[in-house]
């Protein structure tokens, strides 16, 4: 039996419905930007494996220094304990987070982080004698699977069997220049009439959504006013984070600063998995407390794996190099030259683009996992191009390494894909 056959037996994939999808493509190589088949096929990673390997795939600068940390120390009790991956991870993000940003919270994927920033904000205002129990999030964003990321998450196939068992939530329309004195009345109403703990969004760029864009001085202004209520702000830059948005954080284009934020994806290159709840210097002094009771208790095994804190850190320092910056800015203007060859085209409803994310939307109605949308993706897959429509939009979110050839080869199997739908 071949790996297909054999993953058949006892996998059970994440995402998917099995009796529609039974295949899944075995891959045995990845480097750079290319991933390798069990055939030999090759396909350029168009998404870096969602987000992750944004130095490309096993990265030799990366991997050099987890094998030299493998030999050091793997794994140790993150309560209790200290090590110097860990610490060293924490001082090089204080050098780039938003200035706001003091304290470090350690997870294993972006969900958790979520889930974790949630239980930060109820306990924040628990432990200085209030009840706040109830979140507004923005209608269409996804912050993850576990119940509280999904409880936040905008309604989908996604999270519709757990709606029931969900925390509080109260949805509020992402802010645009038409509807924004509306989500404005709305918002303040719902903080002057609600006990409302706590604000949650993914900075200008909804992922699962799309890669829906808004702009920034509209989520400004609304958190500004949270701010003024005193609640809880949490940027879920777990898709965002690191560079993807032309800046290190979509939360650098706001002046005012989240007091959360959650992260991962690209925060290790792809190596492992980890993800980070950072916050303000306020939200840790409430639970710094002579009552053991106003701890955080909260805490996974491999939290801060020392691992991971080295791929994170290798990950960091590959992000601040003149190459990547300069490799993020090229990627940025070929996506803007490819828009203008693109925009007009008579299948194209519209375009948009956020540093080096860049997204279509083919004016032509998909359901998000209906047979057009496998149509689309079976054609990328079978140029050599790894890209997953999100119904009927083509989306590119490319390793920050990818050459000017692997980039022209995505834009024409696009192109190629509006001919054939
Ligand atoms: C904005 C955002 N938040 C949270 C998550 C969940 O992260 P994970 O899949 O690591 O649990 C995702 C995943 O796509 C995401 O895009």
């Amino acid at each position: 039996m071949n790996l297909q056959e054999r993953d058949k037996k006892h996998l059970w994939h994440p995402l998917t419905q099995h009796k529609l999808h039974p295949n899944h493509l075995p891959i045995v190589k990845a480097k750079g930007c290319i991933l390798t088949d069990e055939d030999g096929k090759e396909y350029i990673d168009g998404i870096a494996s969602w987000y992750t390997c944004m130095y490309g795939h096993c990265n030799d600068y990366i991997i050099a220094k987890v094998k030299n940390q493998l030999d050091q120390l793997d794994q140790v009790v993150f309560s209790g304990f200290t090590h110097k991956p860990a610490v060293e991870l924490s001082e090089e993000l204080m050098k780039i987070l938003p200035n706001n940003q003091q304290k470090i919270f350690f997870s294993d994927n972006g969900s958790t982080a979520v889930d974790i920033a949630i239980k930060m904000a109820f306990q924040f205002h628990f432990n200085q004698g209030k009840k706040r129990g109830k979140i507004i999030a923005l209608e269409g964003g996804f912050h993850g699977d576990t119940f509280g990321a999904m409880s936040v998450s905008g309604l989908s196939v996604y999270n519709g069997p757990f709606e029931d068992f969900f925390i509080d939530v109260s949805r509020i329309a992402v802010p645009n220049e038409q509807n924004f004195e509306e989500v404005k009345h709305q918002f303040k109403l719902l903080l002057e009439s609600e006990n409302i703990a706590a604000f949650i969004f993914e900075p200008l760029v909804q992922g699962a959504s799309a890669m829906f864009m808004y702009e920034a001085k509209y989520l400004d202004e609304l958190i500004a006013i949270a701010h003024q209520h005193d609640v809880v702000t949490i940027a879920d830059e777990v898709m965002t984070g690191f560079g993807k948005t032309g800046k290190n954080f979509a939360s650098e284009y706001m002046q005012n600063k989240p007091d959360i934020m959650c992260l991962s994806k690209s925060l290790t290159g792809g190596i492992a998995p980890m993800a980070l709840t950072t916050c303000a210097q306020k939200i840790y002094d409430a639970f710094y407390a002579d009552e053991i009771g106003k701890a955080f208790f909260h805490g996974h095994t491999y939290s801060a794996n020392p691992l991971a804190c080295t791929a994170a850190l290798a990950s960091m320092e590959l992000l601040q190099t003149d190459e990547i910056q300069s490799n993020i800015q090229q990627i940025i203007q070929s996506h803007t030259v490819f828009n203008e060859r693109i925009k007009n085209h008579q299948k194209v409803a519209s375009t948009r683009q956020l540093g080096i994310i860049f997204a279509l939307d083919l004016n032509i109605q998909m359901e998000r996992y209906g047979n057009l949308r496998d149509k689309l993706f079976n054609h990328f897959m079978d140029n050599g191009v790894f890209l997953r429509p999100l119904g009927n939009t083509i989306y590119i979110l490319a390793p920050f390494v990818i050459t000017d050839i692997q980039l022209e080869k995505v834009y024409k199997t696009i192109e190629e894909a509006l001919e054939i739908v």
